[in-house]
């Protein structure tokens, strides 16, 4: 379906998607009341980009709180570990065990670190799937 009123646009996004294959990426919102052609839009983004681009969708429901991530497996968290003992060499971070309630989709990391920071830097460089929340604690006698 040709789109209305959407060559501006079009081109627009067409232009941050050569610049995000150049490795300069960007966030795009696009934004408009109901019905007005969001979704459709999008499509015809990624319809444009074709093999170009990698793309994945998601969805939420203003009446409840999806989870995170739908499905996360004990496979998903060990490749996880797997990037972390990868990234983490050099930086006196040891990522040590894990936990995973695939039930809940929640995830636990046991780890040494000089800082929580330092921990989140390997998470975040591994694999993106930062903590929400860490606590640091020290080791008794
Ligand atoms: N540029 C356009 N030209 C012509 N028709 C359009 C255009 N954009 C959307 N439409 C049509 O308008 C209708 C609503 O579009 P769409 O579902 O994309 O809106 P939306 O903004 O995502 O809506 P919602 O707010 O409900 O999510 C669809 O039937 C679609 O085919
Ligand atoms: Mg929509």
């Amino acid at each position: 379906m040709a789109l209305l009123e959407r060559d501006s646009q079009l081109a627009a996004v067409s232009a941050y998607l050569a610049e995000a294959g150049a490795g300069h990426g960007r966030l795009v919102f696009v934004g408009g009341e109901a019905g007005v052609g969001k979704t459709t839009f999008v499509r015809q983004v990624l319809a444009i980009a074709g093999d170009a681009a990698r793309s994945a969708s998601g969805a939420c429901d203003g009446s409840m709180t999806p989870a995170p991530r739908d499905g996360v497996t004990m496979d998903d968290v060990a490749k996880a570990h797997q990037a972390d003992l990868a990234t983490q060499g050099g930086r006196n971070v040891n990522y040590l065990r894990y936990w995973v309630d695939e039930d809940s989709g929640s995830v636990f990391c046991l780890v040494e670190a000089p800082s929580a920071e330092a921990a989140n830097g390997v998470h975040r460089e591994a694999h993106g799937l930062v903590a929400d929340e860490i606590f640091q604690v020290q080791e008794g006698a």
